[in-house]
Parts: structure tokens; sequence; C-alpha cells
């Protein structure tokens, strides 16, 4: 028997956690559960104790838990860790680290897969603090169920909504590889920029953070898929449950991409360098007071359009990107067109700092034609396709 340890954090969401554990229950699994201070406002250890048939653990230090089972133990003891809901509260603790509480510590502690499903009001969920403990927790391979969007019981609407209990308990089957939309396939996921060089000190670069493909790669994970990430030089982390191979130059990417093969599926995220150094020098070039060097540049290869080529290794799916600052849709498709690949995901990079930001505003086109979806945080742009490769599995 697989066995999930559910922590309920506070917030009105909390009741939710029941009917998630009796979804869990009924679905063969055993739940263990522990209840923060403030969750334990909203539902009773009696409650949980009486639907998940074990005892409820609330505090850090009692003597007969450790004696019992010591929260080493209980962190470990279980196949998968849910939190749910997750208040912005606890997100911060286990961005920073923090074990003041029995939660806190079993997070800190827990050498198994974690999956949030938080929910709290609006403003609190779009703070910069907010998504930025997300995204730092999602590079660090915790999986995360996106709030639904909706009017919320403090009256303001938005997303912020604990997701429904049954999509958690998709989210919580596919963690542990029972029956996610994408189990049995592969997929390769290109993320971050490159670095060409152009002496052995030097190199030609662009602000890509690799945070939306490292995303994607771990929504593709969670969905079940094996998934290979080929990320060029970025400050984040590798996504947990997720191959991840280092490569500095668009030609390193396009041999790593290649030797993964063959994939199901293929996300071309990266921003790959257009253009390479024609004469890299294979020494530190010296200013000597004359005329500056010029740059001889020649043309990299085209990871999208080789792996969108037809023929035995294709993924069945092709997804590229296509950063624009303006007329978005026409440009897209020109490029959908042109590189062969099946899907584009085009982003409007004039804005607001989305290049390196938190946030994403995009546009799917397909052969259906072209879905505008609202702006929304990397990683709920990231779940939102993978489901959508989820359906097309399906
Ligand atoms: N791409 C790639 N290999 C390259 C260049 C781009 O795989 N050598 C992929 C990117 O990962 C992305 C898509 O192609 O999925 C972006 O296409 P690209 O031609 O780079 O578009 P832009 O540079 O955004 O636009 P353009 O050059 O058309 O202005």
């Amino acid at each position: 028997m697989k066995r999930v340890l559910l922590i309920v954090s506070g917030g009105i969401a909390a009741y939710k956690a029941l009917e998630l554990v009796r979804l869990l229950t009924k679905a063969g699994y055993g739940v263990t559960s522990v209840l923060t201070q403030a969750g334990a406002q909203f539902v009773t250890p009696l409650s949980l104790q009486a639907l998940t048939g074990n005892k409820v653990y609330t505090e850090l230090f009692s003597l007969t838990d450790e004696s019992e089972m010591g929260h080493i133990e209980l962190s470990r003891s279980a196949d998968l860790v849910v939190v749910a809901p997750a208040s912005a509260d606890i997100l911060a603790k286990m961005a920073a680290g923090l074990a003041g509480d029995l939660a806190s510590t079993l997070l800190l502690a827990t050498d198994k897969r974690v999956l949030v499903a938080p929910a709290m009001n609006v403003r609190m969920w779009e703070h910069a603090a907010t998504q930025a403990n997300m995204a730092l927790l999602q590079t660090r391979g915790v999986l995360v169920v996106p709030p639904d969007a909706g009017p919320m019981a403090c009256g303001e609407f938005g997303p912020g909504r604990l997701a429904e209990p049954p999509v958690i308990l998709a989210a919580i089957e596919a963690a542990l590889g029972v029956g996610g939309p994408l189990t049995g396939k592969h997929a390769i996921v290109t993320s971050g920029p490159t670095h060409e060089p152009i002496d052995p000190v030097r190199y030609i670069a662009n602000r890509s953070s690799g945070k939306q493909g490292h995303a994607i790669a771990a929504a593709l994970a969670a969905l079940g898929a094996r998934v290979t990430l080929v990320s060029g030089p970025v400050e984040i982390g590798d996504p947990a449950g997720v191959q991840t191979v280092h490569v500095e130059t668009a030609a390193q990417m396009l041999a790593a991409v290649e030797a993964a093969l063959p994939a199901d599926i293929a996300v071309c995220a990266a921003a790959v360098g257009d253009w390479r150094v024609a004469d890299e020098a294979p020494h530190k070039m010296k200013k000597d007071g004359g005329v500056p060097p010029a740059l001889h540049l020649m043309e990299n290869p085209d990871i999208l359009a080789r792996l969108s080529a037809p023929g035995p290794q294709r993924p069945k799916l092709v997804v590229g990107f296509a950063a624009e600052t303006e007329r978005l849709e026409e440009y897209a498709a020109a490029k959908r067109a042109r590189k062969g690949c099946d899907w584009i995901v085009a982003n409007n990079v004039g804005g607001t700092g989305i290049m390196g930001g938190e946030e994403n505003e995009v546009l799917l086109l397909s052969a259906d034609g072209a879905r505008a979806w609202p702006k929304a945080g990397k990683i709920e742009v990231a779940a939102k396709l993978a489901a959508k490769i989820g359906e097309f599995f399906a």
C-alpha cells in the first residue's frame, strides 16, 4: 500500500482536505496526517483521525510521539508528502528552510517528493514574495497543483482557491507514477540560454533564466512522463524527478537532444543562440590599442527544426516557443510553418520583464488555431501546457 503524509495548513480551504482524505483512502492509499496550528483552527484532529483511521500529529515536541515515531521517521515512512491546502506561510517556510514546528520540520527532513496545493487570498498568491517562493520550490523539485481561479471566500475574484480534491488526487497518483496521463512517455525539454564562446573568457548569451522550461519539465514529470531536460547555463537548480543534462553551446544542446532520442514529446523552450562565433579565439583576445576586433558570426543549427523534420525519430508532438515583441500571432504562425513543429507557445516579450521574470502571457498555436491564455505565473503556464499535452495523448 502506498502511503501519503498529508500536511494540512491553515486557511478556509482546509475543510477540503477532509474530502481529499476520503478520496485517498477510497483509492486504497494509507494516509497519515499532520495539522499545523493554523490548520487546527479550521478542521479538528478528531475528524482527520476518523477519516484516516490513523493518529493525527500536531506538536513538534511530544515525548510520546518521539518514542512512537520520530519526526524524521514520520517524514520518511511515506511515499509522498502532500501539503493541502498549502498556505502562503508554509510555502515561505519551505522556501526559507525554516523548521520551527512539526510540519516545517517534516518538510525539511523528508527525502521524499513533496507536492503542494496552494490556497490563499488572490493578492497573497500573486504577491511577488509568494511567486518567488513558488518558483524557488519548483526548481527544487516540489510538485505544484496550482490554485483555481474563481470567486473566493473573502469576496475577491482570481486564482487562489484550492484545486478540487479529484484534481489533487490525480496529481498525487501521477507523482506516485500511478496512471498519470503521460506515464510511459518520454519527453525532451530544452531550457535556458546558450553561451557561445568568443574566446576562453568571453561569450555571447541572452537573458533567458530557464524558469519556464524547467517548470515545464517538472510539470510533465508530475503527469508521469520520463523527462530529459537539456539545460543551458542557468542560476536555478535541477528539478527533482527529471534527468538533467547540462550544456553550454547550441551545438552541445543539439548533441544532447539527439543523444536523448527517441522521445514521444519534445518541448523546445530554450533561447538558443542564433549565431556562434565562426573564428573562436583559442587564447584570450588582447586589446592592443588598434581597431577593435569584429566578430564573424555563423548560424547555429536549429534544434527545433531538426526535431520537427519528418523521419522515424520525430517525436509525436513537437512544441516550440516564439518570443516576439509585435504581431505575435502572425509571426508565431509563420514560425510554426517554417520550423514544422506541431504547436507554438508564443509569448510577448515586449512588455514588462517577461524574460527572466516570474510570469508569462502566451498564445498557444496549433493546427486548430490560436488560443490566448491569461497572464499567469510560469508554473501555472507550465502546468497548463503539460495538461494540454496530457490531453493530446489521452
Ligand atoms: N530554437 C532551437 N534552435 C535554434 C534556435 C531556436 O531549437 N538554433 C527554438 C527555440 O527553442 C524556440 C524556437 O526555436 O522553440 C524559437 O525560434 P527562433 O527562430 O529562435 O525565434 P526567435 O529568435 O524568437 O525569432 P526570430 O529569429 O524569428 O526573430
